[in-house]
């Protein structure tokens, strides 16, 4: 592998530091050996040609995806990045807890400054309970379209997986692809205030495949033995939708989500949020042929145009047998509007909840925070916000009415150096006025929002539970896919409708809760979570579509310190990027429509 380098003696201070760390955090029951790896990851652009046009794209060390990171169970990761690109960029390790590390999460403004081009930034990436696979990506602007890749997270040595030893294994990463300059076209669009661009093809590790112009040529071969079973990891790494996921003839087996075993599931079909990974277990029992595999876009937004491209691959069997009629399809692939194949699926996730992998559900929640997430207007005149038209508002999107503004200097800076004025604390835990969510009419005044940089303040060890509730407001009931950094939550509830705090919580899992951390939020409906607040530090969530971030669906958790040093954040490394000669971007947050705002979701 490209700019792979293992170093097995030179750091055991920092080995022995780590572990104490997470051996006080509670992740590990035991001593355990850990190893350390160092990645160079340069960023840098390459020209490639998909959909018949010549592009130039940033890169990873000139790859995409970008190299896999391949860890065991507690290891530590030093990444130098070297940015060779034309643009401030940062990086972030998705699932990757980081205990008592926010300096090394990575999204924007939130723990740190862009590096710059021809600066560099070694990140920290410290491996605690997670097992399974994960994945890493740009977190700035909208970069994270081509800079992305998987990471291997293997069991301890010595330890095996919760399910009989796979024959082979393969890295599957699903993304979407932009015709043009995506980086150009998002910063005019924010100055101009046009639409955003929508992907023009769905990738399977890089490549469009055979249902795209010009890209048969190049498309994702996987060849595979007779008689055998194999690990597929998958990583939807699309930057603003959902995908389904099936392989002709044969049956999916997931056994993991998110960095975190699960009860096995059979099924002829997976669905992915962005954000999410799976572990699937593949058995290679068909006559031996060729079979495509294929992903379709999962759509919610009601009156949007499903977008109809379908990102293909092929599995090959090795051997001698007649390749003469093309791969077949997997036809039972749900329809892009197929809510109900989506919903099934995630609600057979459940956690494995045995002695090996147990469970600890928080039971008695401490803080209980209730949050719309949903699509609003910014008054396009601060004077005179003309409701009734909604023309000249602007288009956003809120948590609990709140439209999220990046900072200048990042908050886990100004939170660490205890310098005001660049956040507030006062998120609210609940919306300011409580109306019917999920109906179709609405009282205009509910879809107008605040902007702010609000965040929440939890103390150390708090029990949380959140419900986010989505609502119908403009027209823009989805589904969401919230992310929260620096955890894994238990998702230990969800249902159509408005939240019912009677007949609800009586329906929720506390024995065995899919871990996760990132989930849906259905359509018109709820979602409950869970979590124990015991990883100090600046905590970014969000909606995982990149449209909705952009638009405000994001905020912070402060989680305060413990009472000792490793249950505190730890001082900053001794460089970070500069925070220097950013302009107030609280305006270019603003997106202004002159109509409707479906043509906009
Ligand atoms: Cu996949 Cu905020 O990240
Ligand atoms: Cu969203």
């Amino acid at each position: 592998m490209e700019g792979f380098f293992q170093l097995q003696n030179a750091s055991h201070v920092l080995i022995v530091a780590s572990c104490v760390l997470l051996l006080v955090l509670g992740q590990f029951p035991s001593w355990v050996s850990a190893d350390v790896h160092y990645y160079d990851f340069l960023l840098k652009e390459i020209n490639v040609t998909k959909l018949c046009l010549n592009e130039t794209i940033l890169t990873v060390n000139g790859l995409f995806p970008g190299p896999v990171i391949r860890v065991r169970k507690g290891d530590t990761v030093y990444v130098n990045v070297t940015n060779q690109g034309n643009y401030g960029v940062t990086l972030h390790w998705h699932g990757v807890k980081q205990p008592g590390n926010s300096w090394s999460d990575g999204p924007v403004f939130v723990t740190q400054c862009p590096i710059q081009p021809g600066a560099n930034f070694t990140y920290e990436v410290i491996f605690s309970d997670e097992e399974g696979t994960l994945w890493w990506h740009a977190h700035s602007d909208w970069t994270r379209a081509t800079i992305h890749g998987a990471i291997v997270i293997l069991p301890k040595e010595g330890t095996t997986y919760p399910f009989s030893h796979p024959d082979g294994e393969d890295v599957i990463v699903l993304g979407s692809w932009y015709t043009g300059d995506l980086h150009k076209e998002i910063n005019e669009d924010m100055e101009t205030h046009a639409d955003i661009p929508h992907s023009s093809g769905y990738l399977i590790n890089g490549e469009l495949g055979d249902f795209s112009n010009c890209s048969r040529g190049t498309t994702y071969r996987w060849s595979v033995d007779y008689g055998k079973t194999y690990l597929l990891r998958i990583v939807n790494a699309v930057v603003d939708d959902e995908l389904f996921f099936a392989i002709a003839g044969h049956n999916l087996t997931v056994v993991g989500l998110d960095g975190s075993y699960i009860k096995p599931v059979e099924m002829s079909y997976i669905m992915l949020s962005p954000g999410n990974t799976a572990d699937v277990l593949l058995t290679t029992n068909k006559p031996p042929g060729h079979y495509y595999m294929a992903s379709r876009q999962f759509l919610t937004e009601k009156e949007a145009t499903p977008d109809g491209y379908t990102g293909s691959a092929i599995i090959e069997y090795t051997g001698d047998y007649n390749f003469s009629s093309s791969p077949i399809f997997p036809h039972y692939l749900p329809q892009s509007r197929d809510m109900t194949a989506a919903v099934t699926f995630m609600g057979l996730m459940k956690s494995l909840a045995n002695e090996d992998y147990p469970v600890s559900v928080p039971m008695n929640i401490t803080t209980k925070m209730f949050i719309t997430v949903s699509m609003s207007e910014l008054c396009g005149d601060r004077t005179d916000c003309n409701i009734t038209a909604g023309r000249g508002n602007i288009l956003a999107s809120s948590m609990n009415n709140i439209s999220w503004v990046n900072p200048i200097v990042d908050i886990l800076q100004a939170y660490y150096r205890n310098v005001s004025g660049y956040y507030t604390t006062d998120f609210p835990d609940w919306p300011l006025v409580m109306y019917n969510f999920t109906k179709d009419t609405f009282d205009p005044h509910l879809a107008i929002s605040d902007q702010g940089t609000k965040v929440k303040v939890l103390n150390y060890n708090e029990s949380v539970e959140i419900i986010f509730q989505g609502t119908a407001l403009l027209d823009g009931a989805a589904v969401h896919p919230m992310h929260l950094h620096g955890y894994a939550f238990y998702v230990v509830g969800m249902g159509q409708g408005n939240f019912n705090n009677e007949t609800d919580p009586v329906t929720y899992n506390l024995v065995d809760p899919p871990k996760v951390n990132t989930f849906i939020v259905p359509r018109n409906g709820w979602l409950a979570i869970r979590f124990i607040a015991n990883n100090p530090g600046v905590w970014l969530w969000h909606c995982h579509f990149e449209r909705h971030l952009t638009w405000g669906m994001d905020t912070v958790f402060i989680v305060k310190n413990g009472d000792t040093e490793e249950t505190s954040l730890r001082p900053p490394p001794p460089y970070m990027p500069p925070c220097t000669g950013y302009p107030n971007n609280i305006l270019t947050k603003k997106w202004s429509y002159a109509g409707d705002v479906l043509d906009y979701l």
